[in-house]
């Protein structure tokens, strides 16, 4: 599902190019879940960043279902987040003015999908939020408003989910309930989940963890 090759991020930094990924090689199989853990600052939000391609290695390959999303074009790479992934923030990033049902249905009516408002309705019903459809972000807790966010992230079924410290905001209960869910959605669609996380209770869940150390794989790639 994702094959990594040689990953290299650079940033400027005061004149001298600080490195943030340090050659990075990695193969993820399709409907695998994968941990990817590693101490603040090892590189974990930026690999899973360019895997999205929000953003554009120094060097190196990323291929994800077999699409080198390095050489993409803009367009194209907004058309293969749309129909690839499902991203899920710690922060939520739900969409302020928007209730729990429209945030949901948002990626339906971007991608013109029948029916947005009663498929959302359904997701919300599948993370046990029927009852807060009409809330505003502001009316739900952390973990409703990760649960919306769940729904949103699956409403176009994608095949690969990325979830960057899903839980990183949440008390450990809440948090552990969050990853049940996210794993179900997962089982249930087959997909491939990425996710990172210094928890180590919830890497316990994966298939496979990799642990990043200044930029580069410690253990377990390939
Ligand atoms: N846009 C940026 N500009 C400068 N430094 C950055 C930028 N993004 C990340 N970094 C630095 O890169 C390193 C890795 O960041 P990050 O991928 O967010 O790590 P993690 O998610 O593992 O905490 C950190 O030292 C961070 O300060
Ligand atoms: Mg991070």
């Amino acid at each position: 599902m994702i094959r990594i090759r040689d990953l290299v991020m650079r940033l400027p930094s005061g004149g001298r190019p600080l490195t943030i990924l340090d050659g990075v090689t990695l193969d993820i199989g399709a409907g695998e879940v994968c941990a990817i853990t590693g101490p603040s600052g090892s590189g974990k939000s930026t690999l899973l960043g360019l895997v999205a391609g929000l953003d554009r290695p120094s060097s190196g390959s990323i291929a994800v279902a077999g699409v080198e999303i390095t050489r993409l074009a803009e367009d194209a790479l907004a058309r293969f987040r749309r129909d690839t992934l499902g991203y899920v923030f710690q922060s939520y990033h739900l969409i302020p003015t928007l209730t729990a049902v429209e945030n949901v249905a948002a990626p339906l009516e971007i991608a013109r999908a029948p029916n947005a408002l009663g498929r959302a309705r359904d997701l919300l019903d599948d993370v046990g939020l029927a009852d807060r459809a009409h809330h505003y972000p502001v009316q739900l807790s952390g973990g409703e408003q990760q649960r919306v966010a769940l729904a949103r992230a699956v409403a176009l079924d994608p095949p690969l989910l990325l979830a960057d410290e899903p839980t990183g905001n949440l008390d450990s209960a809440t948090g552990a309930q969050i990853i049940e869910l996210l794993l179900a959605l997962k089982r249930r669609r087959g997909s491939t989940l990425v996710l990172v996380t210094h928890d180590q209770a919830l890497a316990r869940h994966a298939d496979r963890v990799v642990k990043l150390h200044d930029g580069r794989i410690l253990n377990g790639a390939a």
